[in-house]
Formats: structure tokens, sequence, C-alpha cells
């Protein structure tokens, strides 16, 4: 398996180690993905490692050597420290504590949010604090702006509230408009649940979704059992048929080989039972009726159902002044790509027929380094973003480390932060456009560290905002976390509040 003639394997073992980033995989698991002995990856792992494809780090798990290969400092790195301190000065505030959970976690136990858990998406406490602070109840407009799977919106109607809500990915914002859907009797919903799943038993499979790499995403038991639930659904029906897509959409993942622990990627998972996308489907289908019949017996308190425009939020222009509070979390600089980890749900849902498809979507999506050149040179340069002292030093030192070392993931790593700021910038413009004089703009980030350089990303989204005409209100810190690039470096996750001036 180590000589040349066995570069097929190689590589397969190569891409199965990048594919699990900093997780890693130990020797027995490879064997299993890439269906070889043992002895054969461990020979095989040698050579890769001699060749600096492979390298094992802690307890046998192999990992890509870009991994290790921690970046040094920058020539004149400046930490968090020095940034939060002056940023404070500046605007006359303390850095506080955030004393709630900001991540998705808890949400998978709440009633509508637990339809989609949506490991990218922010804590629907976070948006309850958000608006008790603000005094946000029936009859307020509540907007966000990259509204994900619709944790704002979802808070929102519950709080009485009318959401509006923006997002691209056409995934998502079919989640967030199924999850306002709170009027499906749950009856009628259990009923056709089942006989779904009676009828697909008994189905001929749908055809295969265009992704070449179906075969190896899933056994082939559940395979086949996923195209008969799929070849049952209604694609454009009634709101009860949503319901049941959005069930479908849910168990893609826990029926394939993959994991998103946050990317997608194959990692070790137990053997899925052919039969177990109908368990699994009843199962979501269940967690709604379930949800449903303690809604409906509140209906009294329902806001109006959130307005959800699947958009490109660079584009989105609002009415001015008609919100209350803006609510969200960005992509975070250097984060996910998006379309890459939901391929699955977008393919079998039919909301991407073909690769280009995926391409296109990914074009519009604000900037990740997973964005082709070509398309990042399309991007915009914005005046806006050269005054900003500290984007300009973060980008001069970034191409410095870029000039000094080769083996970057990418050489336009700069290119790629600029690009993501110049696309976040017409959407800060037009939330302070949409809220009212004294709103507030409450904004979950994070910062960076990316090629030796310390990006203060969250405070030099707080800056575009006051260039934008925002004041900074507040800047908590919700928590920390390891650096993908280096991992003695500690990144934060901050909640910053921005506020419309009254005379503003
Ligand atoms: C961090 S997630 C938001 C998650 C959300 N707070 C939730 O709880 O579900 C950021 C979202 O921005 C969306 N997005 C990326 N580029 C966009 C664009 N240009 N226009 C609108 N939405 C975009 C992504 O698809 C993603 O859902």
């Amino acid at each position: 398996m180590a000589g040349p003639e066995s570069r097929g394997p190689a590589e397969r073992l190569t891409r199965e180690i990048r594919a699990a980033g900093n997780l890693g995989l130990t020797a027995a698991q490879l064997a299993r993905v890439v269906g070889a002995s043992r002895s054969e990856v461990e020979g095989a792992l040698g050579e890769l490692e001699r060749r600096r494809l492979a390298v094992r780090v802690g307890h046998g798990l192999w990992i890509d050597p870009a991994l290790r290969d921690e970046p040094a400092l920058a020539p004149g790195f400046v930490g968090p420290e020095s940034y939060l301190s002056e940023f404070t000065r500046a605007h006359r505030i303390e850095v506080a504590e955030f004393g709630g959970d900001v991540q998705f976690r808890p949400n998978t136990e709440e009633p509508v949010h637990r339809w989609w858990p949506y490991v990218q998406g922010f804590s629907a406490g976070l948006v309850r604090t958000a608006f008790r602070r603000c005094s946000i109840g029936p009859g307020a407009t509540v907007l966000d702006p990259y509204a994900g799977s619709g944790t704002v919106l979802t808070t929102a109607r519950s709080a009485g509230a009318l959401g509006i809500g923006v997002e691209l990915m056409p995934i998502s914002a079919f989640v967030a408009r199924a999850k306002q859907l709170w009027e499906v009797p749950p009856l009628e919903l259990e009923r056709r649940a089942a006989r779904l799943v009676r009828s697909a038993r008994r189905a001929a499979p749908s055809p295969r979704p265009f992704l070449r790499e179906t075969s190896r995403h899933f056994d082939p038991g559940p395979l086949r059992s996923l195209r008969q639930l799929r070849a049952c659904l209604e694609p454009s029906g009634d709101e009860t048929d949503q319901l049941l897509r959005l069930a479908f959409a849910r168990i893609l993942v826990d029926s394939s080989r993959l994991r998103r622990s946050p990317c997608l990627g194959y990692g070790p998972k137990p053997r899925v039972a052919p039969s177990a996308p109908f368990e699994l489907f009843e199962r979501a289908a269940g967690r709604i009726v379930e949800d449903l019949r303690r809604l409906q017996g509140a209906r009294s308190t329902w806001g109006p159902r959130a307005e959800v425009r699947e958009e490109d939020s660079r584009g989105f222009s609002p009415a001015e002044g008609a919100v209350d509070l803006a609510v969200t979390s960005p992509p975070y600089a250097n984060g996910m790509d998006y379309v890459m980890n939901y391929k699955l749900e977008l393919a079998w849902l039919g909301f991407a027929r073909s690769y280009e498809d995926l391409a296109s979507l990914k074009q519009r999506m604000v900037a990740c380094d997973n964005l082709p050149r070509a398309a990042l040179a399309l991007r915009g340069r914005l005046d806006v973003l050269e005054a900003d002292e500290w984007l300009v030093r973060v980008l001069r030192q970034i191409r410095g480390q870029l000039g000094q070392k080769a083996s970057y993931r990418r050489s336009d790593m700069d290119r790629v932060l600029e690009g993501y700021f110049a696309d976040l910038w017409p959407t800060l413009r037009s939330v302070y456009r949409a809220l009212r004089p004294g709103g507030r703009y409450v904004v979950v980030n994070g910062d960076s560290f990316l090629a030796g350089v310390y990006v203060p990303s969250d405070l030099i989204f707080a800056r575009l905002g006051v260039a934008a005409g925002f004041e900074v209100e507040g800047l908590e810190v919700a928590r920390t976390r390891r650096s993908g690039q280096r991992r003695d470096f500690r990144l934060r996750e901050t909640v910053l509040t921005l506020r419309k001036p009254v005379a503003g």
C-alpha cells in the first residue's frame, strides 16, 4: 500500500485526514473508513509521514501537518489585551462578562428550536436576554440580517413580536420558515408522517442526488431507505408537507457515515442500520407534533409569523426606522464554509441541483477562506475599510507573514479577510438604517488568529459600526475558545451592543 503503485489509497488517507481537521483520526479509524487492514494503513501512514503529508500527535491521532505547524507570531505582534484596552478607553466602556450560554446547545431541549439542531446557531437564551434588556414584547419588530435557522425569529414569535430575517442559504431560510408554522394541526402531521413511512417502506427509491460521493456518504441500506422516504415527500405541498420535509432534512447526517462537529466530515460513528432512517424520521416528526400540541395551548401569546427573506443581506434595503432591535451572529472571519457544510441537505432537498449551483451560492455568501481566488477578486475594496487603522494594520501584518511562509493554507489570506469585512459593511449600514433612533444592534461575534496575526474581528466590526453611525454601548465576553491555528492561543466570543443615537 505504501509504494508508488498505491498512490490511490495514500491519497484517500490524506483526504480523510484533512477532512477530519483538528479532530484527527486514529489508524484504526482510518482503516475502517478506507476499508483496508490496520497494518496496511499503518504502513501507508509511515510513508505519508515521511512525505510530510500527515503527522501523528497526542495518543495516536493523525492530523494534517499544516494544523500542527503552528504559525509563529508576526513581528510587532499585537495581542488581545492591548486591542481591548484601547477599545474600552476610546468608547468609555468596561468589558463585562456575559452571564449566559451563547452556543446553540441548550436550544436542543427547547420546543421548536430543537426541530433543527444548528451547530452554527446561538442560544435562544441569549436572544431572550437581548429582548428583556430592550423591552421587546408584543407589537415590537426585530431584525436578524444573518438569520440562519431562525433562532431570533422563533424567539420573536414566542414573545409576541414580529421577526424579519434575511438568510441566503436556501436550506436555512427553509428551516427558519418551517419553524414558524405553528398553526399546523398536530394530529394531521402525526397521521401523515406515519402514512409517509408506511408508503416509503414499499416505494421505489427516488434517484440519487447529484453529489458524486453519495455512496461514500451512506451505507447502502440507509441510503435506500432515505431514497424511499424522499420518493414520498411532496416538494411543494402544503404546510404539513413543509414540516415533513424539515423532519427529513434533519435526519440526513444522522443516517450517514458523516458527522457535523462543527464541520461536516468523517469520523468514528456506529454503523447505521438499514431501516434507521424510517425510525429517525418518525422521531423527528414526533418531536414537532409534541411541540405543536404544547404551543397551541398558548395561541393568544404568539406574535405574527416572521418574514423570512431568502436573499443576500448585502442587498437588503429595509424601510427606515421600522425596527426596534436587531440581533445577529454574522459568519465569523475565517469561519465556516456553510455551503460545503450543508451540501447534503441542499442536494437532497433539491435546493441545489448541481455543483455549479453550490459554487454560485458560495460566491454570494460572506467571504470565507474556501472561496475560490477568482470569486474573491470580484469582491469590493471599500474606502471605509481602508480608513480603519486596525484593519489596515492586521492586513499589512498578514501580507508580511504570507511573504515569509509559503505553507499557509492560502497565499491571499489578507484578501479573504478584506473581502469578509467588505461583505459585512453594506449590511451594517442597512441595519443602521432599519433601526429606529435609540434602537440596539446586538452582535455575537468572535476574534481570530490568522497566519500568526491576531485579528480583533469583533472589535473591528464594532469600529465599522461606529463608521456607520452607531455608538458602542457594551461589550461582553461570553466564552473563550481555542484557536484552530495555534492551540495555545485563546480566542473569545463576544456580545457587542451598538446603539443608533437618538439624534442621529
Ligand atoms: C452564524 S450563522 C447565524 C445563525 C443564527 N444566529 C441561528 O441561531 O440560527 C450566520 C448565517 O449567515 C448566513 N449568511 C452568510 N452569508 C450571507 C449573506 N451574504 N446574506 C445572508 N446570509 C448570509 C449563513 O448562511 C449563516 O446561516
